[in-house]
């Protein structure tokens, strides 16, 4: 875990392996950003080595000094805010999340680091913070022993005047606690799906449970209980595969708790396409799909460490999706938790059906909202494209609650509607319900089906993260390739908002 302190010394007299400034855009060229506090050498050794670099200060623009004088660290990174909005030194806290997470990646072998970024608020200390903690995150793969271990940055200090306010040091720890719950669904999503699979996934909630210093309860149905509590739709996805299905329910339960929310999360360890096996270009990506089921789970141990006063229960739909003889075929009709029969039409379209049951369990609790999170549609890529979220809800509001929660975090999410003129793509000859839909509108009728699951009047929204929760291409910001950790910063900041 990278440790977060906040500190309102000098910056550059700082012991650290390396600092981070700002720059800003003005007239198409940089300049250092205001705030950064520095002896006047060092300011101006840095200003004509901007002009020598003929540096821009756009967003992403990153460059490392070494030996600066005035300047306590052996390396200085300046990294680009882009162009100052306003005039004053007011950045948004997701520029600054990704100028200080694009520094921190261009850092060859540093363990402290030193942040004098504009940032003057509990807003800005926490997205610098954020930005740093999240740059920091490195996959250690899996390699044999020779491999040499990349240790990456330790320790990030921000550096600001507001250091003793509370807020602010509050807000610098609920930074580090986020950035190791997005560290821990980035590892899990990481994992390769030969290592990663239902009982090892409820095996590592179980142990991170174990270790947690605040008490979040996990129970597992195993595959015999599954099918006992007529969990169809969970039980056919995983009957293909040698690694039997789980329900994961954590729960956090503060004492006093001002309300109730249940995080429902797809958690496809695998996602094959079952017998309408999908391409091999298709499957690449594949072990990603239990991402949603990854961000869930880290919400709730983030929750618990932070002590928010909300009760919070995930849910996690875990099967690994194989074709095999005991598979499930199209054709075939399961009857789901709260007893809807459902006509497979394309085993490709297993997400549904692991959610569907975990809609149910989740509304039997009675909680007070339920928000889903799944890799759910390659539609979800077609109409947001790779970055975008698409948030659909059977209440309005609810629907802008979730999107505010994102915006808020710097994860980007659009909303979607759940036209009620396609529901009758859902209607088959031989069960209550198909399966899915027409192609057009994909993502749209996925969420129509998953709607049907969930208990009338209980707020619900559904969150499709099939192209933001993994990153195909290379690293941008504080988002490393691979896993994302998407969804865990909406998801805190929307269970926060439940503490009245
Ligand atoms: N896991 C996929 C969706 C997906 C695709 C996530 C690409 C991330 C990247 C899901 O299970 C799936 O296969 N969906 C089908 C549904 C269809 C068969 C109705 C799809 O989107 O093609
Ligand atoms: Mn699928
Ligand atoms: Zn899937």
């Amino acid at each position: 875990m990278t440790t977060v302190n906040v500190s309102d010394r000098p910056a550059h007299d700082l012991k650290a392996d390396a600092l981070v400034l700002a720059t800003v855009q003005v007239d198409g060229k940089a300049t250092l950003a205001a705030g950064h506090g520095l002896p006047r050498a060092a300011a101006n050794h840095l200003t004509s080595a901007l002009v020598a670099l003929g540096a821009s200060g756009s967003a992403e623009e990153v460059h490392t000094l070494a030996a600066v004088p005035g300047v306590a660290a052996p390396v200085v990174v300046l990294t680009g805010l882009g162009k100052d909005a306003d005039g004053g030194a007011a950045f948004a806290p997701e520029v600054l999340r990704r100028a200080a997470g694009s520094a921190i990646r261009a850092l060859k072998a540093a363990n402290k680091v030193v942040l004098a970024l504009p940032a003057a608020d509990e807003a800005t200390v926490a997205a610098v913070a954020e930005g740093a903690a999240l740059g920091a995150y490195r996959y250690a793969g899996v390699r044999g022993p020779s491999a040499k271990q990349d240790k990456g940055v330790g320790t990030v200090t921000v550096a600001t005047s507001q250091a003793r306010v509370k807020v602010v040091k509050a807000a610098a720890t609920r930074a580090a606690v986020l950035a190791d719950a997005k560290a821990y669904t980035r590892d899990l999503v990481n994992t390769p799906p030969n290592k990663l699979f239902p009982q090892s996934f409820a095996e590592s909630v179980k142990s991170r449970a174990a270790s947690g210093k605040a008490k979040v309860s996990v129970s597992v149905l195993d595959e015999k209980a599954l099918a006992k509590g007529g969990f169809g739709g969970i039980v056919g996805v995983g009957q293909g595969s040698v690694n039997p299905p789980r329900m994961v329910t954590l729960t956090w339960n503060p004492p006093k708790a001002k309300g109730s929310v249940a995080l429902v999360g797809k958690g496809i360890t695998f996602d094959s396409g079952g017998l309408c096996i999908k391409p091999p270009a298709s499957m690449l990506t594949m072990k990603s799909d239990m991402a949603g089921a990854a961000a869930v789970a880290a919400t709730v141990f983030a929750a618990a460490e932070l002590g928010v006063p909300v009760k919070v229960t995930g849910y996690l739909c875990l099967a690994e999706n194989m074709p095999s003889g005991s598979a499930q075929r199209p054709s075939d009709v399961v009857t789901m938790r709260n007893g809807t029969t459902v006509e497979i039409l394309d085993t490709d379209a297993e997400g549904r059906m692991v959610l569907g049951d975990g809609l149910c369990l989740a509304g039997e609790a009675g909680p007070d909202a339920i928000v889903d999170i799944a890799t759910l549609t390659g539609a979800q890529m077609v109409a947001l494209g790779p970055r975008v979220a698409g948030i659909m809800a059977n209440d309005d509001d609810f629907r802008d609650r979730v999107r505010a929660a994102a915006d808020a975090s710097g994860e980007a999410a659009w909303p979607m509607p759940l036209p009620t003129d396609l529901r009758a793509q859902l209607d088959s000859s031989v069960a209550d319900l198909a399966h899915k839909g027409e192609r057009w509108g994909g993502m749209l009728t996925a969420g129509l089906f998953l709607k049907e699951f969930v208990t009338e009047g209980t707020p619900w929204a559904h969150v499709d993260i099939a192209g933001p929760s993994f990153n195909e291409g290379s690293a941008w910001g504080y988002t490393p390739k691979g896993a994302t950790g998407f969804g865990v910063a909406t998801l805190l900041t929307l269970v926060e908002g439940y503490a009245g």
